[in-house]
């Protein structure tokens, strides 16, 4: 056995050039765009920080190249423009393996692995990666795969005949390889060769040894329609649901009237604020921008802006909300804790309830507001002030 590497230098070439014919569509399956983000561009970053780097991986990508349709090598080029790296863009052949083999050429010579990766599998399991480099680096080879569980059966004239599944594995990609083995197996790829639908056929052709790296069945391959809906489900999935928290204080003793929820508590002895100080609003307005990493309510709404002074808070929350419709993101449910020493809210938390849900577009439902003392500790129980804090939970705007 070959001794591990620790910083292996890593090639990772993107097959994208296929028609997609079985999937059909206006354009080839790699330029699709599944929930807002196109097959291509889904697999470049999944190589690049920080999709690696989020799961702690070590073994870094310092070359990429992709084999895209000739009509679509403008685009590519200029879509990996913004890349951190160079990305080498590449006129794919007529098959799988001819795709590979032209970006192949392109890879520089101080390369120590190769990976190759269908653009068509958007979800492999990039915890996987370094175990996948290391392993091709001890062997010639390593592939991710998942044992077959199903019965297979084949079709023959006589009849359905079952086939063992012992030992049987469904392969993906990506699939690693020792540079130099790769090289020379597409070097001697034989026209009945050409048609491989994976490059570790070709490698064990040439007596490369292969090892499986255990792999997760998410990382299917679309191929037909069928496999789209389930992708656009799985991807909506991913980012289904996200949290954000929020907290704001503000000191009480203005002229103007106390504003909480949206509701006017009282004429005046309001909370001194840029705008009408409504706390809670502004909780709520923090936990939404929270969730969407989209900053504070002090980066949208800065108090150095005079048009906000004294605004309505309401008008905040709406803004916020179109902010988070930019970002492809909805508001799902709202949980929040107003923290004053009086008045009682009890009797208004209703109200509250229905002017937030009115405008997040909410059912009074998916809106919760409690109210608490602090036992006369603190600046609240001194009655020197008024605080809140809010849970916003968002969901992806489906499209
Ligand atoms: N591929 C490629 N060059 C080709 C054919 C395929 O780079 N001449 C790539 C595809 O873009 C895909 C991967 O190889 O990422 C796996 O191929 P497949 O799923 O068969 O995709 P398509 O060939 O695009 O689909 P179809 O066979 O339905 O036309
Ligand atoms: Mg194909």
């Amino acid at each position: 056995m070959k001794h591990l590497l620790p910083k292996p230098r890593i090639a990772v070439i993107i097959a994208a050039a296929g028609k997609g014919e079985r999937l059909g569509g206006d354009v080839p399956k790699a330029w699709r765009d599944l929930c807002g983000t196109t097959l291509l561009e889904r697999s470049i970053a999944s190589f690049q920080p920080p999709s690696l780097q989020t799961h702690q991986q070590i073994c870094h990508v310092t070359w990429m190249g992709l084999a895209v349709d000739s009509e679509y090598v403008q685009r590519a080029r200029e879509l990996t423009l913004s890349a951190q790296d160079p990305i080498e863009v590449v006129e794919g052949g007529a098959t799988r393996v001819e795709s590979v083999r032209n970006v192949l050429a392109r890879v520089p010579d101080a390369i120590d692995v190769i990976a190759v990766h269908d653009a068509a599998r958007p979800f492999w399991p990039v915890e996987k990666w370094d175990e996948l480099v290391q392993e091709a680096w001890k062997w010639d080879g390593a592939i991710l795969a998942i044992p077959v569980g199903d019965t297979l059966k084949r079709a023959e004239i006589a009849g359905m005949v079952t086939v063992d599944r012992h030992e049987v594995w469904a392969a993906q990609t990506p699939q690693a390889f020792r540079a130099e083995m790769l090289k020379r197996a597409h070097e001697q790829v034989s026209e009945r060769d050409a048609i491989a639908t994976d490059d570790a056929e070709l490698v064990r052709r040439v007596r490369g040894a292969i090892k499986f790296v255990y792999s997760s069945p998410r990382n299917f391959k679309i191929t037909t329609r069928e496999d789209w809906k389930f992708a656009e489900q799985v991807a909506t999935m991913d980012n289904a649901i996200r949290v954000g928290t929020g907290y704001d204080a503000h000191r009480l003793g203005s002229d103007g009237p106390l504003m909480i929820g949206g509701v006017r508590l009282a004429d005046t002895g309001g909370l001194i604020g840029h705008s009408d100080g409504d706390v809670l609003l502004h909780a709520i307005c923090d936990a939404l921008l929270g969730a969407t990493t989209l900053g504070d309510i002090g980066t949208h709404f800065p108090p150095s802006d005079e048009r906000l002074k004294g605004i309505d808070s309401r008008h905040l929350l709406r803004e916020t909300r179109v902010l988070l419709s930019n970002a492809g993101y909805q508001p799902s449910q709202i949980d929040a804790t107003i923290l004053a020493e009086a008045p009682r809210m009890a009797p208004h938390v209703d109200a509250m309830r229905m002017i937030i849900a009115e405008d997040l577009a909410l059912s009074i439902n998916d809106v919760s507001i409690k109210a608490t003392t602090t036992e006369g500790m603190g600046f609240v129980g001194r009655g020197e002030g008024i605080a809140a804090q809010a849970v916003a939970t968002i969901t992806r705007s489906v499209t």
